[in-house]
């Protein structure tokens, strides 16, 4: 593990405004992987272009069982959602969320569901495998919800990646678990197969950073360590490409894919990896729950402290497990106006174990 880390002073929680805690900025691998290993099994593609698809983690069945919670969770705010009429599928229908369909307000990261779907062994598996160990936290991320063909959602593609570039090498791995069908018309996640490597190469020169139209606001954090690439209006291959000598570079050595993927499988991708979401423009609703883990090593005390607190007060955090925990404690403003179904606490609550405060990084291991 990198001993080049800086943390910031001690920090104390306030009411109602997102902070980040446990902010660090380490500058090589976290983990020594072996270059040469050949594993057998999809560590061999990650580790080779830095994304994988991982194929039925969990049964159709169980992901027809998140896809229609997730549904029903929307029907719980009673504002008129109704999965079978799409004249429903307006903001005025639906919890506010960001671009058009990811939510993690209204403490959704710690709805029962979002926990159920942590604890799947064999997600957790996937994780154990990565880093080597069983002694893993995890973040308390956000869902995504899409309805296709939305009118009232100006949508554009958004090439970024989730890891500040003051952070080198690989410092976490983000993963969603796939719900619903998710074929070429239904939009999701387009990844750039091989870009995490070329991230020092690609930020070696200055960037423009949340640049875009749709980007988050700066106060936002799993995004203010994002950084834009250079705005594009097609969303095309070059989404990523500017005029400069090393993305020129970077356009032929790494290239844009939509992973395409059924219910019940798993998609990684090293948080280098230059990627956007798709809106879906099918008949199909896109249902996916973000999880991300790594070794409770790497967390210091003002990190696990953060957990704790976020965790307690059914707040959700960014991808980061185990540092730049940031505080999802904002509240959802609907025209201008605290949205009048806020909530502070999740609708169908975790049981909680000591399994799951591990997992937390509420207990230790
Ligand atoms: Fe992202």
């Amino acid at each position: 593990m990198s001993t080049t880390a800086t943390t910031t002073k001690a920090k104390t929680f306030e009411e109602g405004k997102s902070q980040t805690f446990g902010e660090r900025y380490e500058t090589k691998d976290l983990i020594t992987f072996d270059e040469n290993a050949v594993y057998g099994d999809w560590r061999d593609e990650f580790h080779k272009n830095g994304c994988v698809v991982i194929k039925n983690v969990i049964t159709p069945e169980k992901a027809q069982y998140y896809a229609d919670k997730q549904i029903q969770w929307l029907k719980n705010f009673d504002l008129g959602f109704d999965e079978k009429d799409p004249s429903t599928w307006t903001a005025d229908h639906l919890p506010v969320s960001f671009k058009g369909g990811m939510y993690f307000l209204y403490g959704s990261a710690h709805e029962k569901m979002s926990w159920e779907a942590r604890m799947e062994p064999a997600v957790r598996d996937i994780f154990a495998k990565l880093w080597g160990t069983n002694e893993l936290i995890c973040s308390f991320d956000g869902m995504n919800i899409s309805m296709p063909k939305r009118t009232d959602v100006q949508w554009s593609p958004w090439p970024h990646c989730d890891q500040n570039p003051r952070r080198k090498g690989m410092q976490a791995v983000q993963g969603l678990l796939n719900y619903s069908p998710n074929g070429e018309n239904d939009g999701g996640l387009i990844l750039m197969k091989g870009s995490a490597k070329l991230f020092n190469e690609f930020f070696a020169e200055k960037r423009d950073s949340a640049d875009h139209e749709d980007a988050p606001r700066r106060s936002w954090s799993s995004w203010t360590c994002s950084s834009s690439a250079r705005r594009t209006s097609s969303g095309s291959k070059t989404a990523a490409a500017s005029s400069s000598r090393s993305t020129t570079r970077t356009r032929t050595r790494a290239d844009w894919s939509l992973f395409a993927v059924e219910p019940g499988d798993f998609v990684l991708w090293d948080s280098r990896t230059m990627h956007y979401a798709k809106f879906p423009e099918g008949d199909q609703i896109r249902n996916v729950q973000y999880i991300c883990m790594t070794p409770r090593q790497f967390a210091d005390e003002e990190a696990l402290k953060a957990k704790k607190w976020c965790f307690e007060n059914y707040v959700g955090t960014t991808h980061w497990p185990h540092c730049n925990v940031r505080s999802a404690a904002e509240k959802p403003m609907r025209n201008g106006e605290l949205c009048p179904k806020y909530r502070t606490e999740p609708f169908e609550k975790p049981e909680v174990t000591d399994d799951m405060l591990r997992l937390a990084g509420i207990k230790p291991y």
